[in-house]
């Protein structure tokens, strides 16, 4: 990337959740990331770890516990017109996991690519309206037959597709895609990936990528945080993250891919994570630090200067 704009700061965000007293689920913990304008950022880490909470929680499905969000300069959370609100929610679109349970089953095609097209008045009238669905439907590789069919006519990918349409339809600057492929079979999710690719070209979109493994993930991001517990354990562009891992936790992550090589198979070591090896006591600090250039790592300062001699 020649010049790195910001789109979108991400300062120190908390999701807490309330399940009872005295129980709090740290679901964000304090992250702290940029992401710059036309990239894509990936953002990995196992079932439960807190991206679905972080994709929310920026678009603001919820209210944050704390931290801010900044979108292309302003604050996304606090109080807010309803005006600022809805130029926000146009700005910003999010993909979804499932594209069977986002689409609403009742509604046709055109009336789900349109919601976003009507809320936002983007149509000046009912014929203009069609041909914007149309057209996004060419663009997201369906056609215009399929506007007048229902969810469950379609396959998988279709149905991504149509989210995809629908997310595209408001023109938004940022798309926040929750693990847009993980529900998809395996000869469908390089289609989705590819699409979504040539999308960003096309339209300078930038992408927060959320997927739970790390094999996908490397063909569409620029650079990948990976997560664990709430918090951004490692934060590198994606060729240095799969060459240079630094993190045990990323370890573990990266030496549970599988590749079709059978040499490597033979060899492949499953490394198990314990967090308890870092031996962390109460007083150290543990904060992202930078171990090479754009490189960065949770760690102590212990650690910074273990990680410094081994890996800059
Ligand atoms: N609405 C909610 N209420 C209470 N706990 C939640 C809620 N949403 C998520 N969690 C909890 O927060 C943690 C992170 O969840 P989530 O963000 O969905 O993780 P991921 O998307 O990485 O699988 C989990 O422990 C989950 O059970
Ligand atoms: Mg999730």
């Amino acid at each position: 990337m020649a010049e790195k704009q910001k789109l979108v700061e991400i300062k120190n965000l908390k999701q807490y959740f309330n399940v009872g007293k005295p129980n709090m689920v740290k679901a964000v913990d304090g992250i702290t990331f940029d992401i710059y304008q036309g990239e894509t950022l990936g953002l990995v880490g196992e079932s439960g770890c807190g991206k679905s909470t972080t994709g929310r929680t920026i678009i603001r499905l919820y209210n944050a516990t704390g931290g801010e969000v900044i979108f292309n300069g302003e604050n996304v959370h606090g109080k807010k017109s309803k005006k600022e609100l809805k130029k926000f929610n146009r700005k910003m679109q999010m993909i979804f996991q499932d594209p069977y349970a986002s689409l609403n089953p009742r509604m046709t095609v055109a009336d789900i690519v349109a919601e976003g097209i009507d809320i936002h008045g983007l149509a000046k009238n009912n014929s203009d309206r069609m041909e914007q669905v149309y057209s996004l439907l060419e663009t997201v590789g369906l056609n215009r037959e399929h506007a007048n069919r229902y969810p469950h006519e379609f396959s998988g990918g279709q149905r991504q597709r149509i989210g995809i349409a629908r997310a595209l339809a408001v023109k938004p600057d940022f798309i926040i895609a929750d693990e847009p492929i993980s529900a998809l079979d395996v000869s469908i999710q390089a289609q989705v990936v590819n699409l979504m690719k040539r999308l960003q070209t096309e339209k300078g979109l930038t992408y927060l990528f959320i997927a739970h493994d790390l094999s996908m993930v490397k063909y569409i991001s620029d650079r990948i945080g990976v997560m664990y517990f709430g918090k951004i354990v490692e934060l590198a562009e994606a060729n240095d993250l799969y060459s240079n891992p630094i993190h045990p936790y990323t370890k573990s992550l990266l030496s549970a891919i599988p590749l079709p090589d059978p040499d490597y198979e033979r060899n492949r070591k499953r490394l198990i994570y314990d967090p308890k090896e870092h031996g962390y006591s109460e007083n150290e600090e543990v904060k992202l630090r930078e171990i090479r250039p754009g490189h960065f790592v949770a760690c102590s300062e212990k650690e910074y200067k273990e990680y410094k001699s081994q890996y800059s």
